[in-house]
């Protein structure tokens, strides 16, 4: 019996784990099993990315090249392109994008290429799990059918389940192995032998009756998370109009010990998640005839606060009697949150496009982000890249402002309170002792 086969495999250790898609999921996921002595094989599209694991290299913050290094040596871990090494994994785990259409909808291509690749290599007695984000029923709508086309059945030649990442990249304090891990089955045995096979790298498994409630279960916690930010972001503008200090305001309130929960306001959302993830949920309602109004709202308010940013900065520029329009403006951090080199849907993206089209001299320092392109899709301004500055003296004195758009730890912003003319905070990086020795005209979210 398959369930019984596989619970004996992955007791012993000797259960094969293939994983599809190598990025901040897929990578640390593979090398936590192999650390736990299963073999690992990393399948990838990404020749590059191959070329590093196998040469014991690592590309994603969280992930040591230590650790890399260690699982290749040891026999516990491959990558590879070529898919048909499929045949010989126990377990397969999807970890491949899961983008937004430019329509806003649910982009499935990688899903179910991913499956395809399963589907022609595929054999009696595995375990198939999907951990993209995406939809409640993709699972059960998108893969099942995909494998039982190939005449397998569920619980008697495979098994099939969902488990939610909920890794947070550059969080030294909750990686994989103490990330409680939500897993719903496609049937009760998938379950159970998922669930047991992340027990075996994870502290805390929590098993849920079906692969949709899991689904759900994910896009609910991102879902809350871009509403609350919303309200933050909300909230800050009031404050602003209001002449009262946000970040005051929300460190009392985060006082209160039941009731309250602290998010912070920012430039704008950013990441493959927050942005993106509500849109599956809402997608996904329409489809059943519900118009999820709070998720609509929650991304007009954060789509909107780059504007708002630029917004600041030309009322603070006008202040000092200068336009935007020539100004020298030095955008500080770009990666979309601190201490990481993860530019997706950053929103200093969108603040650098809107200062260039409106005639801004541009540049940028981030010690984590060496070069930023942009999409000519999506850009007004010129859209040209541009290459990381060194943060010298003479940059921050010459520049008519400086944007804080990341609070990376390791800038010294009591050295860019001393030189910059004009700063504006849009994540309350400069503590009151530093504010309180600048010079600096600074203007805050
Ligand atoms: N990044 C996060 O913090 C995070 C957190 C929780 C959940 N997720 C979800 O996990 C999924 C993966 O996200 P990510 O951040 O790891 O993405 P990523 O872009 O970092 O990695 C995905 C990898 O898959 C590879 N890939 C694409 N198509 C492939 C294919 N057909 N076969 C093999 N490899 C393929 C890409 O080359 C890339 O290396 C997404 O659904 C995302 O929403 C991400």
């Amino acid at each position: 019996m398959i369930k019984e086969q596989l619970r004996k495999l992955i007791a012993e250790k000797d259960a094969t784990i293939g994983v599809i898609g190598l990025g901040y999921v897929g990578l640390p996921l593979i090398v936590e099993f192999a650390l736990k002595g299963f073999k690992g094989i990393g399948f990838e599209v990404d020749a590059k990315k191959v070329d590093d694991i196998n040469a014991g290299r690592s590309y994603i913050v969280d992930v040591s090249n230590e650790n890399v290094k260690k699982c290749v040596d040891g026999g516990g871990l491959a990558a590879t392109t070529d898919f048909r090494k499929l045949i010989d994994c126990d377990v397969v785990v999807i970890c491949v994008p899961t983008p937004l259409r430019k329509t806003k909808d649910p982009d499935m291509s990688y899903i179910i290429a991913a499956g395809e690749e399963i589907q022609k290599y595929m054999r009696p007695g595995q375990l198939v799990i999907l951990e993209s984000t995406t939809y409640p029923g993709t699972t059960d709508e998108v893969l099942q059918p995909m494998f039982e086309m190939k005449g397998f059945k569920l619980d008697e030649d495979v098994l099939l389940a969902f488990s939610p990442e909920r890794v947070d990249p550059g969080n030294p304090q909750f990686q994989t192995h103490n990330i409680p891990k939500v897993v719903g089955g496609v049937t009760k045995d998938s379950t159970e032998i998922a669930s047991f096979l992340y027990s075996q790298i994870v502290e805390n498994v929590h098993s849920v009756s079906s692969a949709r409630v899991a689904e759900a279960c994910k896009l609910w916690e991102n879902t809350f998370r871009a509403i609350n930010i919303g309200m933050a972001n909300e909230m800050a503008k009031v404050c602003n109009a209001l002449g009262i200090d946000t970040w005051e305001v929300v460190r009392a309130a985060a006082t209160k010990p039941f009731g309250f929960m602290a998010f912070y306001p920012g430039p704008g959302i950013g990441g493959h998640c927050i942005p993106l993830d509500p849109h599956y949920l809402s997608w996904k309602a329409r489809q059943h005839g519900f118009d999820s109004q709070f998720i609509s709202l929650a991304e007009q308010i954060n789509s909107g606060m780059p504007a708002y940013v630029v917004k600041l900065v030309s009322t603070a520029l006008n202040d000092v009697k200068k336009a935007v329009n020539g100004s020298k403006v030095l955008v500080l951090g770009v990666a979309y949150k601190k201490d990481i080199d993860d530019m997706r849907e950053s929103p200093a993206l969108s603040i650098i496009d809107l200062l260039r089209s409106r005639g801004a001299d541009l540049v940028y320092h981030d010690p984590f982000v060496p070069e930023v392109t942009f999409d000519h899709a999506y850009t007004i301004g010129d859209g040209e890249p541009l290459l990381n500055t060194e943060l010298t003296d003479d940059l921050i004195k010459n520049s008519d402002c400086v944007i804080i758009c990341t609070d990376h730890s390791n800038v010294d912003y009591t050295r860019v309170c001393e030189l910059a003319p004009l700063i504006v905070d849009t994540r309350n990086a400069l503590s009151e002792d530093v504010r309180n020795g600048s010079k600096a005209k600074i203007v805050r979210l």
